[in-house]
C-alpha cells in the first residue's frame, strides 16, 4: 500500500517448516515464514514503513543494514518487540529492572506489532534487514532472520546495466542441519562439531552447507549476456573469498560496479572478492565470454571441501545484450582528512571482562548505558581501528571512507561509501565519517554475530 506517508509493508515474524534440502522439513523463524525474508523495493528519498508483528517464542528488534535510521527505528538492541500475547510490561525485566548488562531504562519496548519507519534518505544500494536483540542476534540471524531491502534511484536507472532478471540479489550465508533437517546452532557446544561446522570462539560460528537464498549450492541458469550479481554476506561469522571457475578469458570476471553504499565512482575489475560479514559487493559478470552449454562455478576459495563451492551458473541460451558497463558510473565526494574535529581509536580485541573472557571494544564490553563516542550532528571524525583478529566492523547510521590499511591507501575491495570493514588480524585501519542524518543513540559492532552476541559492540551518541 502506497499513500503520501510512503510505502506500506507488513511482516509476520513468525516459525515456520520450510523446505532447505531437499526432501527434509526445516524449521525456520522467517520473516512472513520464508528464508530470506520479502525482498523489499524502496525509491531513495521515498519513506517505507514496515509494520512488524512478532509471532515468534522471543522478543525481536528489525535493523535495517546501512539504512539511514532515526535511532527510535534503527532497532537498538534493547528496544523489544514482544511476542505477540506477551503480558504487558513483559520487556520490563529486560529493561528497567533487571540488573546487569542488560539493564537499560531508556529502551523503548513495544508489544505485538510495531511500525518501523524508514526515511531512506539515501543514494540507492543494496541494503539488508535482520534481527539485532541484545545477545542472541547470532542465533536469531541463523534461524532466518534475514532479508534483502534495496534502494534504486533515478540516477542509477540511467546506467545501461543489467536489471530485471538479469539483476541478482544473492544472499549467502553459511549454516548447519541436525540429521533430521534442523538448523543447528552450534554455539560454543564442542561436542557439535564436525567437519566444517565449528564454533570455535574465535571464528564464531560456521556451517558446512553453503545457502544462496535458502537454496544449498543451487544452480541458476542464465542467458549468455552480462547480469549483476548483488553478492551479500549474510553468513553469522563466515568470510568468503568468492571467484568464477573457470574464470572468463583475459581474467578480471568479476567487475564491481557497487558496495555496501551504493555504486562506485568508476568499475573495477575484480579476479577475486573477499567479503566478510555483512558486507555487499555488487558485481556485473558477463556470461556473454563463455559457451552456451558451459557452467560456472562461483567459488570460495576460503573454503575447504563442501564450503569451497557457493553457486553454479549454466549458460543456458544466447541472449541480445544491450549493457553496458559504463566508466562512469556515480560521484563520489571524498571525506577530506582536514574536515576531521576528533581522530578516536577503537581496539577491537579480546579482553578478560569480569573475570570471564570476552569480546570488547578498548577493552569495554556492550551495555546500553556505556557511551564509547559522542559526535556532534554532521562533524567528521577519522576513527583509527585495531584489531586482534578477523572483525568485520560496522557502523550504524553513516557510511564511511577507508582511508587507509597498514600502512598503505585502501585495500582492493575497499573502495567507495562502506558501512563495513573487513579488518583482519593484527591490523590498523582508518576511516572517515560524516555523522549526517539524525541525532540519536546508535551502535557500532564486529558483524561477527558471536562476537556482537559476546559484547563486542559500542554506543555511538550522535547530538
Ligand atoms: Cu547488520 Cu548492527 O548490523
Ligand atoms: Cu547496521
Ligand atoms: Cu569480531
Amino acid at each position: 500500500r502506497s499513500d503520501a506517508a510512503g510505502d506500506h509493508y507488513e511482516i509476520v515474524q513468525r516459525a515456520a517448516k520450510v523446505e532447505l534440502l531437499p526432501g527434509v522439513p526445516t524449521e525456520i523463524w522467517g520473516y512472513n515464514g520464508i528464508f530470506p525474508g520479502p525482498t523489499i523495493v524502496s525509491r531513495s528519498g521515498r519513506p517505507a514503513v514496515v509494520r512488524h508483528r512478532n509471532e515468534l517464542p522471543v522478543p525481536v528488534v528489525v535493523h535495517l543494514h546501512g539504512g539511514r535510521t532515526p535511532s527510535s527505528d534503527d532497532g537498538y538492541p534493547t528496544d523489544l518487540l514482544m511476542p505477540v500475547g506477551a503480558p504487558a510490561g513483559q520487556g520490563d525485566h529486560m529493561s528497567g529492572s533487571h540488573a546487569g548488562r542488560m539493564s537499560d531504562p531508556a529502551a523503548s519496548i513495544s508489544t505485538g506489532e510495531r511500525d518501523y519507519r524508514y526515511p531512506l534518505r539515501q543514494r540507492s544500494a543494496t541494503l539488508w534487514y535482520h534481527d539485532h536483540r541484545m545477545d542472541f542476534t547470532g542465533p536469531s540471524v541463523w534461524r532466518g532472520l534475514a532479508g534483502f531491502h534495496l534502494v534504486g534511484n533515478a540516477e542509477e536507472d540511467a546506467l545501461p546495466l543489467p536489471r530485471d532478471d538479469r539483476d541478482l540479489p544473492l544472499m549467502i550465508a553459511d549454516r548447519a542441519f541436525g540429521d533430521d533437517g534442523s538448523l543447528l546452532y552450534p554455539s560454543l557446544d564442542p561436542t557439535l562439531a564436525r567437519p566444517g561446522v565449528q564454533a570455535a570462539y574465535g571464528s564464531g560460528v560456521l556451517g558446512d552447507v553453503i545457502l544462496v537464498n535458502g537454496v544449498p549450492w543451487p544452480l541458476a541458469e542464465v542467458s549468455a549476456t552480462r547480469h549483476r550479481l548483488r553478492l551479500l554476506n549474510a553468513s553469522n561469522a563466515r568470510r568468503y573469498r568468492l571467484a568464477l571457475d573457470p574464470p572468463p578469458p583475459g581474467g578480471g570476471g568479476l567487475v564491481q560496479i557497487g558496495t555496501d553504499g551504493g555504486l562506485l565512482e568508476r568499475p573495477v575489475r575484480h579476479d577475486a572478492i573477499d567479503l566478510a560479514p555483512a558486507q555487499r559487493y555488487d558485481v556485473v559478470v558477463d556470461f556473454g565470454a563463455y559457451r552456451v552449454g558451459q557452467e560456472v562455478t562461483l567459488i570460495n576459495q576460503f573454503g575447504t571441501g563442501s564450503t569451497e563451492d557457493v553457486m553454479r551458473f549454466r549458460v543456458a541460451r544466447s541472449g541480445r545484450d544491450d549493457t553496458r558497463i559504463p566508466d562512469r558510473l556515480s560521484r563520489i565526494p571524498g571525506l577530506r582528512p582536514a574536515d576531521a574535529l576528533v581522530t578516536r581509536t577503537m581496539r577491537f580485541q579480546h579482553d578478560d571482562v569480569h573475570g570471564m573472557a570476552g569480546w570488547t571494544i578498548n577493552g569495554q564490553p556492550f551495555a546500553p548505558g556505556l557511551v564509547h563516542a559522542r559526535a556532534r550532528l554532521d562533524s567528521v571524525e577519522i576513527w583509527r581501528l585495531t584489531s586482534d583478529f578477523h572483525h568485520p566492523v560496522h557502523l550504524h547510521l553513516a557510511p564511511f571512507q577507508v582511508l587507509s590499511r597498514g600502512n598503505s591507501g585502501p585495500g582492493p575491495y575497499d573502495l567507495g561509501w562502506k558501512d563495513t570493514l573487513d579488518l583482519r588480524p593484527a591490523e590498523q585501519a582508518t576511516i572517515i565519517v560524516r555523522f549526517d542524518g539524525y541525532t540519536g543513540r546508535y551502535v557500532f559492532h564486529c558483524h561477527n554475530l558471536e562476537h556482537e552476541d559476546m559484547a563486542m559492540m559500542g554506543n555511538l551518541v550522535v547530538f
